[in-house]
């Protein structure tokens, strides 16, 4: 059985379809990027899988849980996580409190049963060791705003972590990065590929085909292709559609 399965997804705005019967399965340990032109529909399927956008039609299931209609937090309680920019709500505190606040919220009750003074060691010890994985060992006093941009992309990264996802939802993690971060969070991503599924939006063509075991290409809304990236890189139309046109980008 696949981890997560989309099935029928299906959003209008109005008039305009912006997501159009897209089915998709993620397996375990999977990374399962999901490119295709501006427009296409990516930001909005992930919307819809994170609970952000209410679905017209549609089902999605993760790991034998039905998440349709669920809201977010129900969802992320479920093994769902996604990456926002949470650097520049929480950007006044430094790194440390975010982290401390993210393993904070993802322990919740299990932690209620601890001494107090146990639980915050143990929470410490999370906080601290997600910053070591990250390589943000160094920034933990500084505030979150004032961090250089690869810095923040990777704290987002770490807080979406802190909730110990099953999968793992990133919407371009690459965007506005020079290429020494770049290739810091690829090296990063293919890391946590042992720790969750993760469902990759990314328009580096160059980090989707080193990262990727499958992808998938939406196309108006539609899923015009899905499999290894040998067979992406040197599908026809997925190469006149996108890759023609943007591989470079
Ligand atoms: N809230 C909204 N209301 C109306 N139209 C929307 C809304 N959100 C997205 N759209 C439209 O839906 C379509 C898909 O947009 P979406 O942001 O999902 O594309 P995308 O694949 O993420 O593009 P990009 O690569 O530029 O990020 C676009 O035509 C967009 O204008
Ligand atoms: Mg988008």
């Amino acid at each position: 059985m696949s981890l997560f399965s989309a099935d029928g997804l299906f959003k209008h705005f109005g008039g305009l379809v912006a997501v159009d019967r897209v089915s998709f399965a993620v397996e375990p340990g999977e990374i399962h990027a999901l490119i295709g032109p501006n427009g296409a529909g990516k930001t909005t399927l992930i919307n819809l899988i994170s609970g952000l956008l209410p679905l017209d039609a549609g089902r999605l299931v993760l790991d034998g849980a039905d998440l349709t209609g669920l809201p977010p937090y129900q969802r992320v309680r479920r093994g769902l996580s996604r990456c926002f920019q949470v650097t520049s709500v929480f950007g006044a505190d430094s790194v440390f409190d975010n982290l401390m606040l993210a393993v904070q919220a993802r322990a919740g009750s299990s932690f209620r049963c601890l001494r107090r003074r146990a639980a915050e060691g143990s929470l410490r010890e999370s906080a601290l060791a997600l910053a070591q994985k990250f390589g943000l060992d160094a920034a933990l006093d500084r505030a979150a705003a004032i961090l250089p941009h690869g810095d923040q992309r990777k704290l987002d990264v770490a807080l979406a972590l802190a909730t110990r996802p099953k999968l793992l939802l990133l919407d371009e993690p690459l965007a506005g990065m020079g290429p020494e971060d770049s290739a810091q969070m690829v090296a990063l991503l293919h890391r946590l590929r042992t720790e969750t599924a993760i469902l990759l939006v990314e328009h580096d063509m160059d980090a989707v085909f080193q990262l990727a075991d499958r992808i998938s290409v939406l196309d108006y809304g539609r899923v015009l292709a899905s499999g290894d990236v040998a067979s992406i890189r040197d599908h026809p139309e997925v190469q006149a559609v996108y890759l023609g046109t943007e591989a470079s980008g």
